[in-house]
């Protein structure tokens, strides 16, 4: 049946669509303005997924936990002047921004930790990597880009978008130099994300709509591995005659040494370096992190009615894998797979009961 919509049916479902929106705005704002966790309280609920990095998640929770309290109040101040004119509360708004930059090895836990401190706060979250970007989306894609990533995440509701956090992946591989491809330079890629860090006001256009959409509320976390950024920072402390542990070093400095622009970092005011991931630490990604790859699978098993215990041993050897692989929590994964796959192919529907892993049996699988 083909049913022709009447010009009022029509704009019944449009009002109907925009109150909607409009809701969900109110919502939002009001979810912000209540936002009322102190850094220690957002790094506890922190510390049952993220493991380890006790010195960057307590001042990534403090960064969040302020900028949050910060736009909250802000948008309360604003809400009471200017009522319900969200638009106009969220232009006039000002609130200086703590963006954040974390440094470490691969995969222990830069992207993670922006994911879950964004699903802690209840607002947007869009990973953007890189090294798909260029100055002229010649290669991939353009910073504004970004944008639209954001929308999606919101929904495609620009206001709640701009309260959103994007992380910046592997901001190290936009050098300064001119990479291989031709008209394609690091330099170029790394003013873009300037104008769009430091907060700007852009048009998004989708199709014949145009969405208004301020990057001035956003918070970015950029993450990077800065292979040997190490040398660099120890060698400055040495010139200076600084002691201590060069991870509370880091400065805007080192990284322009290694390649970065120098504005682009400075807008990036809140450093953090993350450690390389002990064997303790993977195993306790295994036994207490809530996103932890081995619960997973106890749980795919139970659901055919096999228990899966792992001795201490048996974490202890699939860390100290793990570990070797260099990957960081990832290798996890993986060993994890290799360990249980025959079970996982032969067990289910043949037995029922404890299936308990010691160290030689984790041994043997790996072979
Ligand atoms: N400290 C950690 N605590 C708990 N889980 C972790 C930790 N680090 C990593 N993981 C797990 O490993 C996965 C990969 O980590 P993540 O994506 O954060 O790595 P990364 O540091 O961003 O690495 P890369 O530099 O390669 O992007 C996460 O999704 C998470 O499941
Ligand atoms: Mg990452």
């Amino acid at each position: 049946m083909y049913y022709s919509m009447s010009q009022q049916s029509k704009q019944r479902i449009e009002e109907k669509i925009a109150e909607l929106k409009r809701q969900q705005v109110l919502e939002a704002v009001e979810h912000i303005i209540e936002f009322n966790s102190t850094p220690s309280e957002l790094k506890k609920e922190m510390d049952k997924f993220v493991i380890g990095q006790e010195k960057g998640k307590k001042i990534i929770a403090t960064a969040i936990a302020f900028h949050y309290k910060r736009l909250g109040t802000a948008l309360k101040e604003a809400v009471i002047q200017k009522g319900e004119d969200i638009d106009e509360v969220l232009k006039t708004t000002r609130t200086p921004k703590a963006n954040i930059l974390i440094v470490g090895p691969t995969g222990c836990g830069k992207t993670y930790t922006a994911e879950i401190a964004s699903m802690l706060v209840g607002v947007p979250f869009a990973v953007e990597d890189l090294t798909k970007f260029s100055e002229v989306g010649y290669v991939g894609m353009e910073t504004g880009d970004i944008l639209v990533d954001l929308l999606i995440a919101a929904d495609g509701n620009s206001h709640v978008a701009q309260m959103g956090i994007v992380y910046l992946d592997e901001i190290d591989k936009i050098l300064t130099e001119t990479l291989a491809f031709k008209d394609v330079s690091g330099k170029g890629v790394q003013k873009g994300l300037l104008k769009l860090v430091e907060g700007m006001d852009n048009i998004v256009k989708m199709g014949k709509e145009r969405i208004h959409l301020s990057t001035k509320h956003v918070l970015f976390i950029a993450g990077g591995v800065f292979e040997d950024i190490e040398s660099i920072v120890k060698k400055r402390m040495a010139k200076q005659g600084l002691l201590g542990n060069w991870k509370d070093h880091l400065m805007a400095e080192d990284l322009v040494k290694f390649g970065m622009e120098r504005q682009l970092m400075g807008r990036f005011p809140v450093k953090v370096v993350y450690d390389q991931l002990t064997i303790q630490d993977l195993k306790d990604i295994m036994t207490k992190s809530e996103d932890s790859p081995l619960k997973a699978y106890v749980n795919d098993l139970k659901a055919w009615d096999i228990d899966l215990v792992l001795t201490d041993d048996a974490l202890t050897e699939i860390s100290r894998r793990a570990e070797q692989e260099g990957t960081g929590a990832r290798g996890l994964t993986s060993i994890l797979h290799r360990v249980l796959f025959e079970d996982m192919y032969s067990l289910p529907g043949n037995y029922t009961g404890e299936l308990v892993m010691d160290e030689m049996y984790v041994r043997s699988r790996l072979r």
